[in-house]
């Protein structure tokens, strides 16, 4: 017999600069959840400074074996909330544990316009791979495909407030339940 449960795991997925460690934090806050950010998680965890550092000093793949490692390593709680990086859903090491999450729990699009996200993080020094805005446009397309396909539940954000995000996440832990 299949047992449903109340949401355990949240995780949230989006483009740099969708706001996923902002929202994250407050929607775990609230919960009662405690809060991860996958970037800062692969940080600590390392013997460098930051994710740049880490781009710089070990390249790209270095950087995305880790991330899939850490966030297989965080899936494994219970009563979280997890603040991908942006680019989770391009990491093939991470696909398994992206669609498991889907069935575990709720895996959150933070679906956002690229000119908003230009005008929040385009240029930042801690993104390496938003240093060019034409290069993070490409990147930003041809990502669309995989925060959908990877998506449980969507929210646009363009247009909402940081509250309204917040309590819309928060909320499907009320409403909705998984089969485990
Ligand atoms: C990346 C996004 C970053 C960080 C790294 C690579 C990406 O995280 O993981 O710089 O490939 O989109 P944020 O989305 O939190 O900026």
């Amino acid at each position: 017999m299949n047992d449903r449960q109340k949401v355990k795991r949240i995780v949230i997925i989006g483009f740099m600069g969708a706001g996923k460690t902002t929202v994250g934090e407050e929607v775990a806050r609230r919960l009662g959840f405690s809060f991860f950010d996958l970037d800062k998680e692969i940080v600590a965890q390392s013997c460098f400074e930051s994710v740049r550092e880490i781009f710089d000093v070990c390249g790209e793949p270095f950087f995305r074996t880790r991330e899939a490692e850490v966030f297989s390593a965080l899936l494994r709680h219970e009563g979280v909330v997890v603040a991908t990086g942006g680019g989770i859903v391009s990491n093939d090491l991470a696909k398994r544990d992206l669609e498991s999450s889907g069935q575990r729990g709720e895996v959150v699009f933070l679906k956002a316009r690229f000119d908003t996200l230009v005008g929040r993080v385009g240029g930042d020094p801690g993104r390496p791979l938003f240093q060019d805005v034409e290069r993070a446009k490409i990147l930003f397309d041809s990502r669309q495909k995989n925060y959908s396909k990877y998506a449980s539940f969507t929210v646009e954000v363009d247009s909402k407030s940081l509250e309204k995000i917040i309590e819309i996440i928060a909320s499907l832990r009320e409403t909705n339940s998984i089969v485990k």
